[in-house]
This record gives structure tokens, C-alpha cells and sequence, in this order.
């Protein structure tokens, strides 16, 4: 891993969190591919900051950014929703690792600070996500190895020129 990461949160307000973002969105295009069918777009990090699932208020979406201290550069980004879509439950809507960085930790690393931060809200018992299945070969080992297991269930999924499903994968919070 690149030294001293340094966790942040990023914030809608501030264009340097959307531009961060932005780039290291862009370092990882092949992710964009599998998902969407396209490259990167102009619009991702703001829509990724935005995006919220009907009925549940901003407040409940935490942008999470590991940071290297000495370049300012972000080397990876997660959002989890909490309470959703269960109280007891936090979901990872993303986890994505820049290109430049994949490989040495900074997502192991990320997920670290999504666990600490579901046992300090306190009534979370349970981590949750969708692995959509064009990108399944890369994500799937990742999850594995971070403790999830899959639930069985599988919802439609399309966005871009992909049509596909998701399959949701759960661990207990506690390790
Ligand atoms: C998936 C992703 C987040 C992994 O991040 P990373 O920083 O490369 O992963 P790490 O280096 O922290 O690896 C953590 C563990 O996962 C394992 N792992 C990660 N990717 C793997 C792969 N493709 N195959 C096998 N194992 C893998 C590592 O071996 C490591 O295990 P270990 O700690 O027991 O040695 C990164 O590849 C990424 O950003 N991909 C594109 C976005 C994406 O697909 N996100 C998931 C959406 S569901």
C-alpha cells in the first residue's frame, strides 16, 4: 500500500471530494465497462455521491475515502448506507480501489474502516452488498476473502448497455 493512507470522509460541497473521485473513477475504467457497458463518465462521482435508494435520507450515506497523506491522492472509496435495507443492517453500495493501487491492501484496508465504523453506530449487526454478475470474476474473491458469503437472493439488474443481476451477499458485522 502507498504510506501513511489516511481515512476522510468526502462531501458533496467540496469540489476537490468531487474531482478526487472523479479521478479515481476514472483510473479504473474496466470497472465502468463491466457495469455499464462504458467508460467513465463525466457525471460518475457526483452521481455516485448522490445515488440513494427511495425513502432514505442523505444523512444515512457515508462517503468514506483513504487518502495517501503525502500526494492528497485518494487511493480508494467506499459509501455505505446505514439502516438500509434493515436497521440492523449497513450496505456497501460501492467499494472501488484505484487502478494505480489495486493489489496492496488499500481495499482490505477500506473495508477495515467500513467494519469500525458499523460497530460505532452501534445498532448494526449485519454488512451487506450486490455483486453484479459482469463483474463477478473480480469482485467475488475480494468479498470472499473480507468474509461474505452469498444470501441466495438475485435481483435484475441494468444500467447502460448492461443487463444482468446482482447478487446479494452478506457477513455478520462482529468478525
Ligand atoms: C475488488 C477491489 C476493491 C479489491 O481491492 P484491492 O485493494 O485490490 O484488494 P486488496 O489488495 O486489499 O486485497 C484484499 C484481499 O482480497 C484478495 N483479492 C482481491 N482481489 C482478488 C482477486 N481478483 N482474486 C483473488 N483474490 C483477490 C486479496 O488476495 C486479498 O486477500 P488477503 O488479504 O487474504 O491476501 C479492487 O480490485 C477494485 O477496486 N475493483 C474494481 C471495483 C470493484 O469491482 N469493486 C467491487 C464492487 S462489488
Amino acid at each position: 500500500m502507498a504510506s501513511a493512507p489516511v481515512v476522510r470522509r468526502l462531501h458533496l460541497a467540496d469540489a476537490r471530494d468531487i474531482a478526487a473521485l472523479q479521478a479515481l473513477l476514472e483510473s479504473a475504467p474496466d470497472y465502468a465497462r463491466r457495469i455499464t457497458g462504458k467508460d467513465p463518465q463525466p457525471s460518475d462521482a457526483r452521481e455516485v455521491l448522490t445515488a440513494l435508494p427511495p425513502g432514505l435520507e442523505i444523512g444515512r450515506k457515508l462517503a468514506i475515502g483513504l487518502w495517501c497523506e503525502r500526494t492528497e491522492a485518494l487511493l480508494g472509496f467506499a459509501d455505505v448506507l446505514r439502516g438500509w435495507p434493515r436497521p440492523a443492517v449497513a450496505h456497501i453500495g460501492l467499494l472501488v480501489v484505484h487502478g494505480a493501487h489495486r493489489g496492496t491492501g488499500v481495499g482490505r484496508a477500506l473495508h477495515d474502516v467500513v467494519v469500525e465504523q458499523g460497530l460505532a453506530w452501534g445498532e448494526i449487526d449485519t454488512l451487506r452488498l450486490g455483486i453484479v454478475a459482469t463483474n463477478a470474476t473480480v469482485a467475488e474473491p475480494f468479498w470472499r476473502s473480507c468474509g461474505y458469503a452469498p444470501t441466495g437472493e438475485v435481483k435484475p439488474y441494468a444500467a447502460g448497455t448492461v443487463t444482468s443481476s446482482t447478487a446479494i451477499w452478506e457477513r455478520s458485522l462482529a468478525p
